[in-house]
């Protein structure tokens, strides 16, 4: 030994149980309690109905059940059994699908025409991003979408989730997979606390 401390890592702990934990003690500050308001306003200009649509880290689900009233054939994922109960409860009689998957190990193969997400990207650690990314591309029909809001800031991946993002870093990472269509910063419709903060995206899987 040379005589330097050793240091101790600290990676939070983002396993299932540690969000089901969350989840059951009501640790749920990113909840915005309704829609996203930029889901609604994108799907005012682009509608969903009879399209295929995934919801990684569904929370509560109330896009993924908004997707669904528009007539969109929804899948929601989220790997917490409580945040899933929560959203069954909330939303009794949605046509959503509720399955409980981590989304970094996704097994879909062209399922899906658009994928909608917000606060999930942001809640995986980064060096879990380009399994995620790479299994929203597959899961992505040929031309299909992929959108949603990231944090922006300096990154600091001790701190976190959420796990913010430099606006450069995250174009780069997208392209790497994805076609970009549109990234804009700040994001327009960001709720009132987190505007000027966030990063809207707008990308797809090559046709
Ligand atoms: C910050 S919350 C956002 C929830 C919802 N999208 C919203 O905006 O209210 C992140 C959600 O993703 C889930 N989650 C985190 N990591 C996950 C993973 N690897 N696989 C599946 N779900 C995950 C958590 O249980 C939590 O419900």
């Amino acid at each position: 030994m040379n005589g330097s401390r050793e240091t101790t890592s600290a990676v939070p702990d983002l396993s299932a149980s540690a969000w089901d934990k969350r989840w059951r003690e009501k640790n749920t500050g990113w909840d915005l309690g309704g829609v996203t308001p930029a889901l609604i306003e994108w799907v005012k200009a682009h509608p969903v109905s009879k399209s295929a649509v995934l919801v990684p880290g569904c929370g509560s689900g109330y896009d993924a059940h908004y997707l669904a009233k528009q007539g969109a054939d929804t899948v929601a994922l989220d790997f917490s059994p409580s945040a899933l109960a929560h959203a069954r409860s909330l939303h009794p009689d949605s046509r959503v699908r509720w399955l409980e998957q981590d989304v970094t190990r996704l097994a879909f193969d062209a399922a899906f025409d658009l994928v909608w997400e917000y606060t999930c990207f942001v809640a995986l650690h980064p060096h879990q991003r380009e399994a995620y990314l790479a299994g929203l591309a597959r899961a992505l029909r040929p031309g299909g979408r992929y959108l949603g809001m990231v944090f922006q800031a300096v990154p600091n991946p001790d701190q976190g989730p959420p796990f913010q993002v430099d606006p450069d870093d995250f174009r780069a990472l997208l392209e790497r997979v994805f076609t970009v269509e549109r990234i804009l910063v700040p994001a327009p419709h960001s709720i009132k606390p987190r505007r000027g903060s966030e990063i809207w995206f707008e990308v797809c899987r090559a046709p």
